[in-house]
């Protein structure tokens, strides 16, 4: 067993910051004291590697619970393979992702389930577990949802919009719910009033409003607002919790601010392309708008001041990213002539730890709240925790030592991610990932990739821990 020492860093997590040093044994942090000390001094003779994290932060494995490899979408797949997309995750000091197995309509969960272990399986630089789609809830899948969370897949999306492909409706929401309230599960909601938005879609066509800013104008924030409040009091009905997924408009904030004022168990993640990017994104020209086709949509700038307020108050527990990526030649073009064919998602597995940096930086968010909304609550949210999301003894040694000095500009000419452009292009950050330790190996260390393919294992997940 290697024992690596992480030594002079400011180690810091969502509790506390600390000059510490972190002894690594094998695949787990061992033990973490102050640095300097006669304890530390002990830890640096017997250690076969001495990682020097002066001047540099140490802190927890990103944790990012909302990805999409390979997905099937609009005729075509998200083109960042598990391969491909755990490996730009790792470079970006992301070290856990939890990906979306899904169930396809007239099938069971299990076959879904097994596609995905069977698409991911050997394949990942990182460790992994799973959500469930639900697209077809009928007696059937509701018991299959039981094994699935006694077996650790302990969390299940379903839609309110996209009707006719991934589509619940009503009665159904209600009845997933019910049964995850039995069961321990935690049901993510995609809230948008889907059944109106296609309404709107065929209305714009129609009237030859094709432009992907349309996506942006159809998808209304009334739209999503309306979804958000129906799901949290479908969710009072039966007794469930709820986790609504990338929020993205001030006025669902809004009603899950109102829901967690009267103390109901309902949380909720945003995504950078929320925080960082807008309708103004969207309307870029030449068709170029359609990179930043994504559902939730982009909104005016406006609706940003809510999103990071949401974040400071807890109103919004979690920063995932949605990844999603597909590429503007080939994919994107899919919708020329029809925003409604362009496939929804954007690229961003890469950046969330940076952006959130740079937020960090910019004033909206503290460090601890940086580690505790990319890491640590992720990881309780979806029953990981301590293993994930901290660092402590006995925690998986997914360790990043981060620079908070150094500069880096987003680029497609030097992102990791299997996508033809940047959403970020151009943008300047101030922090950059020096090391990354993955269960105790070292994946990355500055430029160079370290990592294995398939050294990333499967997680079964406990059910939720942020009750
Ligand atoms: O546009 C998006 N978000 N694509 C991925 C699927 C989803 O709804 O999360
Ligand atoms: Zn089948
Ligand atoms: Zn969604
Ligand atoms: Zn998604």
């Amino acid at each position: 067993m290697t024992r690596t020492l992480i030594q002079g860093g400011l180690v810091i997590t969502a509790g506390e910051e600390l000059s510490a040093d972190v002894l690594v044994d094998g695949e787990r942090v061992a033990a973490v004291a102050a640095s300097g000390t006669e304890v530390t001094e002990t830890w640096a003779r017997g250690a076969d590697r001495i990682i020097d994290a002066t001047g540099l932060y140490v802190i927890p494995g990103g944790v990012d619970a909302h990805t999409h490899m390979e997905m099937p979408f609009g005729g075509t797949f998200a083109s960042d393979t598990f391969e491909t997309g755990t490996r730009a995750a790792a470079w970006g000091g992301t070290t856990t992702i939890v990906d979306f197995a899904i169930q396809t309509v007239g099938h069971a969960l299990r076959e879904g389930l097994d596609a995905w272990h069977a698409k991911s399986e050997g394949r990942c630089a990182i460790d992994y577990g799973f959500h469930m789609i639900l697209s077809d809830v009928d007696e059937h899948s509701l018991k299959e949802m039981d094994a699935l969370v006694d077996e650790g897949v302990s969390s299940f999306k379903l839609f309110m919009a996209y009707p006719g492909v991934f589509y619940s409706d009503d009665g159904q929401i209600l009845r997933a719910m019910q049964r995850a309230s039995g069961n321990g599960g935690l049901i993510m909601m995609h809230a948008e009033n889907g059944i109106a938005i296609d309404v709107l879609v065929e209305q714009a066509l129609a009237e030859g409003r094709t432009d992907p800013r349309y996506h942006g104008e159809v998808r209304k924030a009334l739209l999503e607002s309306e979804a958000t409040h129906r799901a949290i009091q479908l969710a009072r009905v039966a007794g469930a919790p709820l986790y609504v997924v990338h929020v993205s408009a001030e006025q669902a904030v809004q009603e899950i601010t109102g829901a967690r004022d009267l103390g109901l168990p309902v949380f909720a993640e945003t995504c950078p392309q929320y925080l960082f990017l807008s309708t103004d994104n969207l309307a870029e020209p030449d068709f170029e708008g359609a990179k930043y086709v994504c559902s939730t949509p982009l909104r005016p700038v406006e609706h940003q001041a809510a999103l990071w307020r949401g974040l400071r108050t807890n109103d919004l527990q979690v920063v995932s990213t949605d990844h999603c990526p597909f590429c503007f030649t080939g994919q994107k073009e899919l919708g020329r002539g029809d925003f409604s064919k362009i496939p929804n998602g954007m690229p961003g597995v890469e950046h969330r730890m940076d952006l959130l940096h740079q937020a960090v930086v910019d004033g909206h968010i503290s460090r601890r709240r940086w580690i505790e909304i990319a890491c640590a609550t992720p990881a309780r949210m979806f029953g990981l925790y301590p293993r994930k999301g901290t660092i402590a003894p006995g925690a998986d040694a997914d360790i990043v030592v981060y620079d908070p000095e150094a500069r880096q500009t987003l680029s497609a000419e030097t992102h990791h991610m299997n996508v033809d452009y940047s959403a970020y292009e151009g943008k300047r950050i101030t922090g950059r990932v020096r090391t990354v330790l993955s269960r105790g190996h070292v994946v990355v260390d500055g430029d160079a990739y370290l990592g294995r393919t398939g050294h990333g294992r499967y997680l079964p997940r406990a059910t939720c821990q942020y009750l």
